[in-house]
């Protein structure tokens, strides 16, 4: 299976989504239904799936949530919607969290914006969210080797403030790692 950047076996992947995954969990509640923007292959939605009462995972590649479904297959807490690309398929504070996670990384800034206000739209008051953003220094790291610096969007940290904060949220957390931030944040009360 050839993701996370190199070639993996189920057991290895699932493993490694573990891992990412703790990071994230402390936005999850138990009886939370919580969103994945971007799952690909979905590790991270089985990762999250024992802790929360429904994952559901969307991605602009259908190719994705194909093999997504059939690796999830025995969590049936992990459900799938399809997504056009723009507006999330999901009503005005329907869920509880969201999370990205490895995909703001390609995408531009202004639609890296037009998302998170999405990710405010479709949670419910005092939601939850944590994102990923790669830092300048991933740059130093190694990390973009595969398809050079030029491939890749980064933030600074005071940049994601900004951006939070412009997206009607409040940070509760920012984990610096070498490559990325990982921002866990709250939906401001309007
Ligand atoms: C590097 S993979 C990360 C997958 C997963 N989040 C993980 O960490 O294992 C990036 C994923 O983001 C998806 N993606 C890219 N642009 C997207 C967009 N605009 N909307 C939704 N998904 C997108 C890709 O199709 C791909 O599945």
């Amino acid at each position: 299976m050839a993701t996370k950047g190199k070639l993996m076996t189920r057991q290895a992947l699932l493993a490694h989504c573990e891992e990412e995954m703790k990071l994230i969990r402390p936005i999850f509640k138990k009886d939370d239904v919580v969103v994945e923007f971007g799952c690909g292959l979905g590790g991270n939605m089985i990762a999250a799936s024992g802790h929360v009462q429904e994952v559901i995972g969307i991605d602009i590649n259908p190719f994705y949530i194909w093999h997504a479904r059939r690796l999830s297959r025995r969590y049936p807490n992990c459900r799938f919607k399809s997504f056009e690309g723009k507006k999330l398929p999901f009503a005005d504070a329907s869920v509880d969290a969201v999370y990205s996670w490895a995909v703001f990384e390609r995408i531009p800034k202004p639609a890296v914006e037009a998302y998170l206000r999405e990710f405010n739209r479709i949670l419910k008051p005092q939601g939850r969210s944590a994102i990923y953003l790669l830092r300048p220094e991933a740059k130093e790291t190694g990390f973009t080797r595969l398809l050079g610096e030029g491939a890749y969007i980064y933030f600074e940290r005071e940049e994601v403030e900004a951006l939070m904060a412009n997206c009607g949220f409040t940070i509760e957390q920012f984990i610096g790692w070498p490559a990325a931030h990982v921002c866990l944040a709250e939906k401001s009360v309007a």
